[in-house]
């Protein structure tokens, strides 16, 4: 059905006015001034944006829905990942293919896809997960590559598990410069984790708390500064995912000094969260177990400062859901058995426009280009990512006198948690539509599923 978003203020990456909008199907066929109902063909869905912003469909470029993952998987399923996705604004989604070591990248390829295609009710791509690297499995991440999948995803972390070594990292790296594919790479020293593990666990430190100091900051910078080392040396570009220091950051900023083409992003829980929350009573910190951990207080205003400098590029979730009584507490006896990951696909815009945009610390453009525009640019999102004639009718219409609470008795995620309970939401989407079709209205699923498609890529 046409869609006619009326008086509303649009808010790109870059400009700042207000227009009509038309789209007569998939794409965005007509901005103006003012644009006559009367004008458009019968039966034109008409939306007053009076007062409210139209920003351009929020996209996370790092998400886990269908993950095998520390002896479980995931809660979400694509229905009410997207659902939740759809609620808070995203309108496309990157999730990361994480095959076994001894699995097919080809059949991991299919399964992964199998699970989005025909659920899926917002747009989807994928990260192509490297664990093995061989003969074998290079030639399916080539025609992987060829079916539109141009990026791939390493971990530097989980030793024995999803974890690459050097040779296996250099060969990635050499294979996606010589594709033109971006590597995406989470980045702490395994070797040190796990022997801090060990040790922390013989010293009888086993609660939550225990997690940080596991895998301290110089862990993390320690990773950051070998994958730039490696990219330097094969020329690939790179991506770090959820950059939770300043030490970090800093490593990051010295391999692009050098010439390294690399993009930092940082996750929702490393912009709001601190190391405090695992230190929760009664194993209440499991819910905040993630990797790279939560940090000290005090380098939350460093991650908003680079966050504002834009020398950070996208702002995602590492949506990463287990359910507090059924699997977190698979760790109760030791914090190495914590299912890692903080759930938040549905409260990432909302919170990062909260304390980002109303509490003054970022822009609105920096807001677009960290949750929609550069996420697009770096893994060539086909049509996503911006506001303009011929780009795909992907559009939120954000009301940002909206005041409401989080809370997992009303979200859309599978788990039976939300680690933002209570937290404050200044502004909500009040209208989100995907190429054309709304699919969420005031808090609302009201779209169909099924309906997402897979986005096409761009080199
Ligand atoms: O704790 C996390 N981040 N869990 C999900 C897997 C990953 O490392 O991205
Ligand atoms: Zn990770
Ligand atoms: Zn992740």
């Amino acid at each position: 059905m046409p869609l006619l978003i009326r008086n509303g203020r649009i808010i790109t990456a870059t400009d700042d006015y207000h227009a009509d909008i038309f789209a007569a199907a998939d794409t965005v066929t007509r901005i103006d001034k003012s644009i006559d109902p009367k004008s458009c063909p019968a039966g034109t869905e008409v939306i007053d944006a009076k007062d409210k912003y139209v920003f351009p469909g929020f996209i996370d470029p790092h998400v886990h829905i269908y993950l095998p993952f520390m002896g479980t998987y995931a809660k979400d399923t694509w229905e009410t990942a997207g659902r939740a996705a759809l609620v808070g604004g995203t309108t496309t989604l990157i999730e990361m293919i994480c095959p076994g070591k001894t699995d097919q990248p080809m059949e991991a390829f299919e399964t992964w896809l199998s699970k989005a295609k025909g659920v899926a009710p917002c747009d989807f791509t994928f990260h192509m997960g490297v664990t093995r690297f061989d003969g074998e499995a290079e030639k399916q991440f080539r025609e992987i590559v060829k079916r539109g999948i141009r990026s791939f995803k390493v971990f530097l972390a989980y030793k024995g598990a999803l974890g690459v070594d050097d040779r296996e990292l250099y060969h990635t790296l050499k294979l996606a410069a010589e594709l033109g594919v971006v590597v995406t790479a989470h980045c702490e020293n395994e070797t040190l984790v796990d022997e801090r593990q060990k040790e922390l666990l013989g010293d009888k430190k086993s609660g939550p708390e225990w997690h940080e100091p596991s895998r301290p900051v110089q862990v993390e910078a320690e990773g950051v500064n070998h994958l730039m080392t490696f990219a330097e040396l094969t020329g690939a570009e790179v991506y770090i995912v959820h950059t939770s220091c300043k030490e970090a950051v800093e490593a990051a900023q010295r391999g692009i000094a050098r010439g390294v083409k690399a993009h930092i992003e940082v996750v929702l829980p490393h912009l709001l969260l601190d190391q405090s929350y695992t230190q929760k009573d009664g194993f209440q910190g499991a819910k905040y177990v993630m990797s790279p951990p939560l940090r000290d207080r005090s380098q939350l205003p460093h991650m908003w400062d680079v966050l504002r400098s834009r020398t950070i590029s996208t702002v995602a979730t590492d949506h990463a859901p287990f359910d507090f009584e059924t699997q977190k507490v698979m760790g109760k006896d030791a914090f190495t058995k914590i299912p890692n990951g903080i759930p938040s696909v549905e409260n990432r815009a909302d919170l990062l426009f909260t304390h980002g945009v109303a509490g003054n610390r970022i822009d609105l453009h920096t807001f677009v280009d960290a949750v929609s525009t550069r996420a697009a640019r770096i893994f060539g999102l086909k049509g996503k990512g911006t506001v303009a004639v011929g780009s795909d009718a992907d559009l939120v219409v954000y009301d940002p006198a909206y005041r409401g609470k989080i809370s997992a008795k009303t979200h859309h995620m599978a788990t039976d948690y939300n680690a933002f309970e209570g937290w404050e939401q200044k502004g909500r989407a009040s209208v989100v539509a995907v190429r054309g079709a709304i699919m969420a209205k005031d808090g609302k699923f009201v779209g169909k599923l099924g309906t997402g498609r897979l986005v096409p890529r761009g080199g």
